[in-house]
């Protein structure tokens, strides 16, 4: 098939009903639908209490606007992306989430503390050949996931973009090793012909 051109794109975009809405609503992506949706239906921030957050792939910021009004004030929330991002009240740092220089900086953000929740949204650039995009996506994902394992405190949850493909299983395999509940969710504001999906892994355990 062949690729959308720019100008497909652009109509598609026109057309859209949740770009039209982001711009109404402040918010800085439609991809902050997704995020809305995904909190809808999982109820994982909470403004009671104070959690510790963590936004992989956070630019332009539209997560982490969702993120700051859907938990508590009293929250740290971190978002980290390969682009400069900035938004009040969170902190953001630029960098590559594979790099360790990053992940150190990441670590010493939280203070030493566990996360409470880890999101990626994270998704390479097209290189053009679809079998090489799903196979860094994997890697990414699989990294995020790893991560996570490491990081994440006891009854903490993980939010990941997949790009579906042959290595959903092994994800997801491995999520549930570590959580008590994992699903797969694709919010009404995902293009539907968009191979990605959400896995949803809730409360890790020990
Ligand atoms: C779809 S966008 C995220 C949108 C974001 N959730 C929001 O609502 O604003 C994906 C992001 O992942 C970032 N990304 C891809 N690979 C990355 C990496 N290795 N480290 C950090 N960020 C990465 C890209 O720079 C891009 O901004």
């Amino acid at each position: 098939m062949p690729k959308a051109s720019r100008s497909d794109w652009i109509l598609r975009r026109n057309k859209d009903p949740y770009t039209a809405r982001s711009s109404v609503d402040g918010y800085r992506c439609r991809s902050a639908y997704k995020l809305i949706e995904i909190n809808q239906k999982f109820r994982l921030f909470k403004k009671e209490r104070r959690q510790i957050i963590l936004d992989v792939g956070c630019a332009p910021g539209g997560w982490l606007q969702v993120i700051k009004s859907h938990a508590s004030n009293s929250s740290v929330i971190i978002g980290i992306d390969l682009k400069e991002t900035k938004l009040d009240s969170t902190i953001t740092i630029c960098g590559d989430f594979l790099a360790n220089e990053a992940r150190q900086k990441l670590l010493a953000a939280s203070s030493g503390h566990k996360f409470d929740i880890v999101l990626s949204d994270m998704a390479t650039n097209s290189t053009g050949d679809a079998q090489t995009d799903q196979v860094r996506n994997f890697e990414l994902v699989d990294s995020f996931i790893d991560f996570a394992i490491m990081h994440l405190a006891r009854g903490g949850h993980l939010i990941a973009k997949i790009m579906c493909g042959s290595g959903d299983k092994i994800l997801i395999d491995k999520t549930k090793t570590y959580f008590k509940d994992v699903k797969i969710y694709k919010p009404n504001s995902s293009y539907k012909d968009s191979a990605e999906k959400y896995l949803v892994a809730i409360s890790r355990v020990a």
